[in-house]
């Protein structure tokens, strides 16, 4: 069929295989130009579809020649209606994966049930024995909490105050006034139990009991804090308690690996256009400023960047870079530099539905959206008919 994009809101309904996959073969090809020595060997990735956990899945694959399982939730492809971009994502991978010789496999379901959690170690034992890193890059609105069968649902909200700045509809380019209602009730607890660290240590409880980690694993959880201006949203609003919450996490886990020693990391990753962040007001706004700041300054990251950066300097380095007063990895320390956060600063005073196309980068912010869905990639035409039944292999 053809294929075109079908939004909805935040959303794009439609995905295409084929720019999906040339998304995929491009990362491929930038880890390929960035080997890594000595890096993992046996990889768990938990939300491996897609933004970070997808570069970080073809990272140790194409960049240190690791065999992977990926898990993730993603919608297969119906006759007449397409998969959603991560299943493609995945196609795609695997197809790579196995032209380069690589192991993968992936499982396609709730990450945060029990039987997910089994499916996998029973395909841990089968074919690999062990894992040395397990990635978690889960971002869900929602998780079913797998004792109490409750259905928490995150919230994007200040915390005691109501918030007002400005936010942008990237499809329209209008700017306007938001105004956000603080928390209420369980919004906080929902949100932790959601965003927070307590799955990511009920997958290490899991996977240790099964005796499935090798000794001295690694495991890396990944995180956000972001300028100022997005504090009561973000870093001080009921995302932030999670994320808080997640960051407590990494030293309960690596207590947990004594034996094993092995080590639990959140790793601080920079703004970046994925189907979680656009969900969130104000920041697609501060993200297409940012943008424009970091391509002129040629220190612009995407997915890919910012994981192979992980990895090469952080994770598998010889001598890794310093950790933060937290004992956080930062590779968000760009983003942060004090002259682009200046520089965005003066541009969000004046940043309008008049201004925003000469000072800022909204048309890149489109595009990389676009491109989460496989649309808008250089190189594909999308006159052609695709198969949307493509299915993992
Ligand atoms: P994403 O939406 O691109 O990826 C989420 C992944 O989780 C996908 O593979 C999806 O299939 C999987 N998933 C969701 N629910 C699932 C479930 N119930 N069971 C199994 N898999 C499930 O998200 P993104 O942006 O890559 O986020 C990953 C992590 O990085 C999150 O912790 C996020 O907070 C963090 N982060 C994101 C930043 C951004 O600007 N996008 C910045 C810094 C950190
Ligand atoms: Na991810």
């Amino acid at each position: 069929m053809i294929i075109e994009p079908k939004m909805r809101g935040f959303i794009c309904l439609t995905a295409h295989p084929a720019g999906c996959a040339e998304n995929v073969k491009r990362q491929i090809s930038y880890v390929e130009s960035q080997k890594l020595p000595n890096g993992p060997k046996k990889v768990l990735v938990i939300g491996a579809s897609t933004g970070f956990g997808l570069s970080s899945r073809i990272t140790a694959a194409f960049g240190a020649g690791a065999a992977t399982i990926g898990v993730f939730f993603e919608k297969e492809p119906l006759e007449g209606k397409t998969a959603s971009a991560g299943y493609y994502n995945t196609v795609a991978f695997h197809e790579e994966a196995s032209h380069a010789g690589l192991y993968a496999k992936s499982i396609n379901g709730d990450a945060f049930s029990k039987e997910v959690k089994q499916e996998t170690i029973d395909l841990i034992k089968q074919d690999l024995g062990t894992v040395d890193l397990v990635i978690y890059s889960l971002a869900s609105p929602v998780r079913k909490h797998p004792e109490t069968g409750v259905l928490h649902r995150s919230v994007l909200k200040p915390i005691d105050q109501s918030y007002q700045n400005k936010t942008v509809d990237f499809h329209t380019g209008i700017v306007t006034d938001v105004s956000i209602e603080p928390a209420t009730g369980d919004d906080i607890p929902n949100t932790i139990a959601v965003m927070g660290g307590e799955d990511w240590q009920l997958w290490l409880e899991a996977l240790r009991g099964a005796g499935v980690l090798a000794p001295n694993v690694i495991t890396v959880a990944y995180s956000y804090i972001g300028p100022e201006l997005t504090n009561p949203v973000y870093r001080h609003g009921t995302i932030g308690r999670a994320k808080d919450h997640l960051e407590a996490t990494a030293a309960r886990i690596t207590e947990q690996l004594k034996d094993l020693n092995g080590s639990a990391f959140v790793s601080v990753n920079k703004a970046l256009v994925t189907q979680s962040s656009s969900a969130i007001p104000v920041v697609p706004l501060y993200i297409s400023l940012l943008y424009k700041v970091m391509k002129e300054k040629n220190i612009h990251e995407g997915t890919i960047e910012q994981m192979s950066r992980l990895f090469h300097d952080h994770l598998y380095a010889a001598q890794p870079a310093a950790k933060d007063a937290q004992g956080r990895i930062r590779i968000d320390d760009w983003e942060l530099r004090e002259d682009v956060q200046a520089a965005v600063a003066e541009l969000w005073k004046g940043v309008s539905t008049e201004t925003i196309s000469q000072i800022g980068d909204l048309k890149g912010y489109k595009d990389d959206f676009l491109n989460l869905f496989g649309f808008s990639v250089p190189g594909i035409d999308y006159t052609k008919e695709v198969d949307e039944m493509a299915i993992i292999k």
